[in-house]
């Protein structure tokens, strides 16, 4: 049964491909970065899921409650659809968007999707148990590939979900990008819905990435790790602290690996040697914080037209439902 509802349209490694190109190009540049998608092998996976566990980090619970809120209502006014998740991981959340969807047999099928095969089968499997009668299929893929593969269904409509606020590490050009690929796998009267990180004082952002256990720090090194593995680096991670620091005026927070002592490393697998300075800081993730009204307007620009939003009481978290 579950060979039939997983389709790999991009194995993990394919993900990876040309691979290490976008990393020779991140160290090159002054001041150096490297790509957030580099976070998540499954270590990073799984320190990713001990984050949204944590005290400080509020999104993730934030949203569940939204979602836990208003699933009834977001399944009322979307009627009779097929709700396709982009980056869906375990699917935690979605599951009162199921429930909802189910009280009022309106949801035909789910397709969740991907980059990590292992999460996704596991999720595929959990999700076919509690929900005998909905048909579920698991899409291996970047968002770009399996948004293409979509093929268009006239009889229902499309809701596609991208939650957690994983826009928001997306800079505003790939933002552009991303968006407009929404937009095209949406038919006229197909929905979006989109979870966002709100803007808030910088105490509590930067207590949120810069957690009292250390996990958050632990998932910004492992980055190094993984990249020693994959392209036979050698990344000591003793020479590199964490910190993340919310910028003001971007309206972001800079997630950043700062090195301790003057050294070479070397990317056996890239053909790489680049040297680091004492002091010198490795940018590796921004988490853009939204604005409601600022955003709708560019959904709008995609021709996505805000039907309702969503927050919670303190007004932290956001839900846009839209429509194509
Ligand atoms: C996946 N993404 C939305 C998380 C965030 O908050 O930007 C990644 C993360 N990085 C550190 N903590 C969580």
């Amino acid at each position: 049964m579950l060979t039939k509802s997983l389709t790999i349209i991009a194995e993990h490694h394919q993900y990876f491909k040309n691979d290490g190109d976008d990393v020779i190009q991140g160290l090159k540049q002054t001041p150096k970065n490297l790509p957030p998608k580099y976070f998540y092998d499954d270590r990073g996976s799984e320190l990713f899921e001990q984050i949204c566990e944590l005290p400080e980090y509020y999104p993730t619970r934030t949203e569940a409650w939204i979602l836990r809120q208003y699933a009834d209502e977001i399944a009322q006014i979307t009627g009779k659809s097929e709700l396709i998740e982009l980056g869906s991981g375990s699917s935690t959340k979605t599951i009162f968007l199921l429930d909802a969807y189910q009280k009022k047999s309106s949801l035909c099928k789910y397709v969740l999707i991907d980059v990590s095969g292992g999460i996704l089968k596991a999720s595929v499997l959990k999700l076919q148990k509690k929900y005998p009668n909905l048909s579920i299929n698991g899409l291996v893929g970047t968002y770009e590939q399996t948004l293409i593969k979509l093929a268009s269904n006239a009889s229902l409509s499309r809701i596609i979900s991208f939650l957690g606020s994983s826009i928001g590490n997306f800079n505003p050009q790939e933002s552009e990008k991303f968006l407009q690929q929404v937009a095209d796998a949406l038919n006229p009267g197909d929905y979006f819905l989109l979870g966002l990180d709100l803007q808030k004082p910088k105490d509590i952002l930067e207590a949120a990435y810069n957690d009292n256990q250390g996990v958050t720090s632990a998932f910004n090194l492992n980055m190094l790790s993984h990249l020693n593995w994959r392209f036979k680096g050698n990344f000591d991670l003793n020479l590199f602290t964490h910190q993340a620091i919310y910028n003001q005026a971007d309206a972001q927070i800079e997630m950043y690996l700062h090195c301790q002592k003057s050294h070479w490393v070397s990317l056996e697998a890239l053909d790489c040697k680049v040297f680091l300075e004492a002091g010198e800081s490795i940018l590796t993730e921004i988490s853009r914080k939204f604005d409601l009204e600022n955003i709708q307007k560019e959904l709008e620009v995609q021709g996505l037209k805000t039907i309702k939003t969503w927050t919670d009481p303190k007004q932290w978290f956001g839900l846009i439902l839209c429509q194509a």
